[in-house]
């Protein structure tokens, strides 16, 4: 791939667009909304409940009228495929090597370790060093089923303490190796000595879902140890510092770039992995009560008054709409005189019904631009490593139904 036309080619495209992905519509309403173009919203109006869900989910613009927003959605679409790393094959693990790990997680380090197996095959490392690595899950497969030897990395003793218990638990296979837990804070290690022994040249280093700025550490310190490979996934891109966390790329810095805020840092963080009908009608109902909730704090407040409000549980959003205002306005401490059925009026007024379904239709246009976003914070990433003189790959690896934030940046000594 060439990442600087790729990041050429999201800046262009996403541009346009960026007063629609840079703010959320509940900060500032009504003003959030003015940006969205109204033939696009009273398109999606017209779409029943199953064919708005195909469009949210599943990209699906079959039934839309309007050719722009089709056309939209269809380069989105084409500037965020990607191919897959591929691995010669997949290993079957003995009952226990999974016990008690998540579905998610399974088939996570199923895959990572059987591309690293070929990773390790043609070419190899003196171990692997993997950064964030919790419990250790990751890391005890690759020293103990595929026998790499593996450093885990956490600043969370608990979970190492525990992930050290549960490696000793399970009889070894057949050629296991070293398995090391690490205990550090990898954003603020300065003992040179030690950081040599853990990343020496001839090392891979690896992070799987290294979340916010952990991701650009892992990184840097690719490049400055000099290690062999790399092989990263990022997470949580929420937890970034939006004046100092992207843009890394010398290109970037030279070239037209765009500004990612906290709102759409958030929106490069979703997961965009599909949900079936069901979740999709509950999703739009917690919509619907977090709009009209936004329209009668902006009422209490007297303009835009945008408060985290915190989620409920689901049954709560089965209820009656009156009975979850008044409790996180309660909650919340915040002084109004609206009564319970005050609460439900103003919920089933047709204006306000108006108001809250062109909100639910705009964030759902807005949500499309998670994918583009993502990409374009990858992106800068993998120019980060070529400027450095690596050779990069980016590609999915994961099933995104499973595991949202399935892309790979893979980076090796040119
Ligand atoms: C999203 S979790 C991923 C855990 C594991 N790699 C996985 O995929 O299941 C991020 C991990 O990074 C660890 N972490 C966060 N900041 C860190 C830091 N500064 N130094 C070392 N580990 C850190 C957390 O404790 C957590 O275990």
């Amino acid at each position: 791939m060439n990442y600087k036309e790729h990041f050429n080619r999201l800046t262009e495209f996403l541009s346009p667009y960026e007063p629609l992905w840079n703010r959320e519509i509940l900060e500032n309403y009504p003003q959030t909304m003015e940006v969205y173009n109204t033939a696009w919203i009273e398109d999606l109006a017209q779409l029943s409940k199953e064919d708005l869900w195909k469009f949210d989910c599943f990209a699906d613009t079959e039934k839309l009228q309007d050719k722009s927003l089709a056309q939209m959605m269809n380069s989105l679409t084409d500037l965020t495929k990607l191919d897959f790393f591929t691995y010669s094959s997949k290993r079957n693990f003995p009952d226990w090597a999974f016990r008690k790990v998540k579905e998610k997680k399974r088939h996570e380090i199923t895959l990572i370790t059987a591309l690293i197996n070929d990773i390790q095959n043609s070419s190899h490392h003196s171990h692997t060093t993997d950064i964030g690595g919790g419990v250790g899950h990751l890391a005890r497969v690759l020293a103990h089923y595929y026998g790499v030897k593996t450093k885990t990395i956490d600043i969370n003793k608990e979970f190492q303490i525990s992930g050290e218990k549960r490696a000793k638990s399970f009889p070894l296979p057949e050629g296991a190796n070293e398995l090391e837990f690490i205990n550090m804070n990898f954003l603020g290690e300065s003992d040179a000595k030690k950081m040599k022994s853990v990343f020496p040249e001839d090392s891979l280093t690896l992070g799987l879902h290294t979340c916010g700025t952990l991701a650009n550490a892992v990184i840097e310190t690719h490049i400055k140890m000099k290690t062999k490979s790399l092989l990263n996934f990022g997470c949580c891109y929420l937890k970034m510092n939006p004046d100092s966390d992207t843009n890394l790329s010398k290109y970037s810095k030279e070239n037209k770039n765009l500004y990612l805020s906290n709102w759409a840092l958030t929106l490069a963080s979703r997961g965009y992995a599909s949900m079936d009908f069901k979740q999709y009608l509950l999703k739009e109902r917690v919509k619907s009560f977090r709009f009209t909730l936004q329209l009668i704090l902006d009422d209490i407040f007297g303009g835009p008054h945008f408060i985290s409000v915190g989620d409920s549980h689901s049954r709560e959003y089965w209820g009656e709409f009156s009975d979850y205002a008044y409790k996180k306005l309660s909650n919340l401490k915040i002084d109004h005189d609206y009564d319970l059925k005050k609460l439900q009026d103003f919920y089933d007024n047709t204006d306000t019904q108006k108001k809250v379904k062109e909100m639910y239709l705009g964030n759902i246009i807005r949500w499309q631009f998670g994918r583009a976003l993502e990409h374009y914070i990858l992106t800068d990433r993998c120019l980060v490593l070529e400027e450095a003189g690596l050779k990069v790959q980016m590609k999915e690896l994961f099933n995104e139904s499973l595991s949202p934030r399935n892309i790979g940046i893979f980076s090796t000594l040119s």
